[in-house]
């Protein structure tokens, strides 16, 4: 459909990353979706990319990529996804094997064949920065990589950072170094867009398949973050990165430079913005704040309430 943007969803799936599948199949273009390890293993992110893509009946190539950090040892999130990313949704076996087991070359080729793609990483960035490294003109070439990750305020993994920063800092420090034009929605934005028992019951009263799947992702999502400061709900992280992409004016952003911290020895994934106004150096990113929550909402429920495939 003409006007919507054309991304590549990098991915690892993951609950929300899978909410994010389905918000990015009704709003964008979706050009290829690409999994990396992050929240669990490659196996299991790259299967559940597959899944999704069976439930949604949608004709999108799905390239496995990076089944391990840049440097760091693999870090997962197991007890925030389940043993298997999806939480305890059982969907049926993938029909299909990845298209290629070379999400960065993927990325080079795509980005190469069409100017003007965003890229929409939602998980650890090993993916991109091997592209990045790959052919550094990628760069030039997107016309974003709005990335799910860090934050302006803190962290979840560690009082300073972020689990997709965290998990390959060393990745994260060499896109945001890269020249691209980021936009970085993290945590202090993503806190802000909070999925209830109220939103699963609207999910599960769509009554279809991928309703329900939603509705079951929805309550195990705040099941986990029960103990959190805002019990009751749990934050929708990476549906927004899609739609800071497809509904930019709902998700205000602002001009920032933004440096991962690779060394700290308390701080190591964090995402330190300059806050400084004129004493700042030149941004490199384009940091996100505040989010239209009801609009945002409504447009992730538009999502799952007319999924391609149901
Ligand atoms: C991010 O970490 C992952 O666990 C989520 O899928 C999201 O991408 C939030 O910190
Ligand atoms: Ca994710």
């Amino acid at each position: 459909m003409a006007g919507r943007p054309r991304i590549i969803l990098d991915c690892d799936p993951g609950v929300d990353d899978a909410i994010a599948i389905i918000t990015a199949a009704r709003w964008t273009d979706l050009v290829a979706i690409t999994s990396v390890s992050g929240n669990v293993g490659i196996e299991h992110t790259t299967a559940n990319a597959l899944r999704m893509r069976d439930l949604l009946d949608i004709d999108v190539p799905v390239h496995r990529g990076a089944e391990r950090p840049l440097v760091a040892e693999p870090f997962h999130a197991r007890h925030v996804h389940g043993m298997t990313g999806l939480a305890d949704v059982e969907l049926p076996v993938p029909d299909l094997e990845p298209d290629s087991h070379d999400a960065v070359a993927a990325i080079v080729d795509a980005t190469r064949a069409e100017e003007g793609l965003h890229l929409v990483p939602v998980g650890p960035l090993t993916n991109i920065a091997l592209a990045l490294r790959a052919d550094p003109a990628i760069s030039r070439r997107v016309a974003s990589i709005t990335l799910m990750g860090g934050g302006a305020t803190g962290g979840n993994v560690t009082a300073a950072a972020e689990f997709n920063i965290y998990a390959d800092a060393e990745a994260a420090d060499e896109v945001f170094r890269s020249g691209a034009p980021i936009t970085m929605v993290g945590l202090n934005l993503t806190h802000q867009v909070r999925m209830d028992a109220g939103h699963a019951d609207t999910c599960r009263g769509f009554g279809h398949r991928v309703g329900d799947v939603a509705a079951k992702l929805v309550d195990y999502n705040i099941s986990v973050h029960r103990g959190g400061g805002r019990p009751g709900s749990g934050a929708m992280h990476d549906p927004c990165a899609v739609l800071a992409v497809s509904h930019p004016e709902v998700i205000r952003s602002e001009p920032r430079h933004v440096v991962v911290e690779v060394d700290g020895a308390h701080t190591r994934g964090q995402t330190l913005v300059d806050e400084r106004g004129r004493m700042s150096v030149e941004p490199n990113c384009r940091v996100a704040y505040e989010a239209d929550a009801g609009r945002a909402l409504e447009l992730i429920l538009q999502a799952i309430r007319e999924a391609p495939g149901v």
